[in-house]
């Protein structure tokens, strides 16, 4: 059922990406062949699918916030080429093809990121359909989300320990940053949207905060285990960079474990929910076994 829903849903979000980045002016094509470039080259969709999906969970017809899903890709693609970026991960393979400074440059990828993250918030201010106070409350999330306290300043804490043996609690804050902000954030903006009441949205931000660890815990253990055929990504990034991981730190078995447990974790918030949540456990599930 998760494979269908999620095929579903990114087939909706792909056609939209497809049309969203277009200028007029030849002086930008440029810029918007390679933010295009990173936007549309694949990748799972999961941010954007939590939302959608959600917004489905909570009874509201999830077609009216594509745009909004749509605005979650951009910022969360952004992450991904500046995260890629020579002075960063500096690294050459990402959703199948070479990354985005490989075929444009640093300084155009540093563009194509800053471009695809400030758009976002233009697309979602633009989403007249949704009332103006619940707009505002969705830009508010994402940036925080994506801002200092959040992504931003995961991929910093990221930096700074490069070369340093983390604690596993540091390790935790950091990708609870790093990773875990961008995942929760399409779970709160789902809640805003559907005016989800408080104890319910409380539980789905507990569940979206375990599978936001439960996906950084897997993507480490890919990175020591997967293959670029599969990823779209090289493998072994992580140890080249002499990065703390949850691999380097608790070993492969124990990491897996450790997984297993955000998704129990997960699991449980999603079940003391008062509706059908069977996508969302579905999805943590597939988090846990993912291959890609
Ligand atoms: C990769 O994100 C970066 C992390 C936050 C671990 P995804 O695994 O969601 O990458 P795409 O969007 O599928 O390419
Ligand atoms: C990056 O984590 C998370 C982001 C905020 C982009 P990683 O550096 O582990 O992501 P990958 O493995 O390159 O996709
Ligand atoms: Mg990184
Ligand atoms: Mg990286
Ligand atoms: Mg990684």
């Amino acid at each position: 059922m998760i494979q269908e829903a999620l095929k579903a849903k990114q087939k909706l979000i792909n056609d939209r990406l497809a049309v969203l980045l277009k200028s007029d002016r030849l002086e930008h094509k440029t810029l918007y062949d390679a933010m295009n470039y990173s936007l549309l080259a694949g990748g799972k969709r999961i941010r954007p699918f939590l939302f959608l999906t959600v917004l489905d969970t909570l009874g509201v017809d999830s077609s009216c916030c594509v745009d909004a899903a749509c605005a979650l890709e951009c910022v969360h693609t952004y992450s991904l080429i500046h995260d890629d970026l020579p002075a960063m991960d500096n690294d050459d393979y990402r959703r199948g093809r070479l990354t985005n400074h490989k075929v444009y440059g640093a300084g155009m990828a540093t563009q194509a990121g800053d471009g695809l993250l400030t758009f976002a918030f233009q697309l979602l201010a633009e989403q007249k359909q949704i009332p103006a106070d619940v707009r505002i409350e969705l830009i508010d999330i994402l940036a925080r989300a994506a801002g200092p306290e959040g992504m931003v300043g995961g991929q910093a804490q990221d930096m700074e320990a490069e070369g340093k043996h983390l604690t596993l609690s540091q390790l935790k804050t950091l990708d609870a940053c790093k990773t875990g902000c961008l995942l929760a954030a399409p779970v709160s903006m789902a809640c805003a949207v559907a005016g989800a009441s408080l104890k319910d949205r409380l539980l789905l931000e507990t569940f979206a905060a375990h599978l936001g660890l439960l996906f950084q815990i897997t993507d480490d253990l890919l990175d020591e285990k997967g293959n670029l055929e599969d990823m779209g990504k090289m493998p072994g990034q992580d140890e080249k960079d002499h990065k703390s991981t949850f691999v380097t730190i608790l070993g492969v078995e124990n990491a897996e474990k450790y997984a297993e447990e955000e998704a129990k974790l997960a699991k449980e918030a999603l079940a003391k929910l008062p509706f059908d949540s069977t996508i969302l456990y579905e999805l943590t599930e597939l988090m846990v076994h993912r291959k890609k």
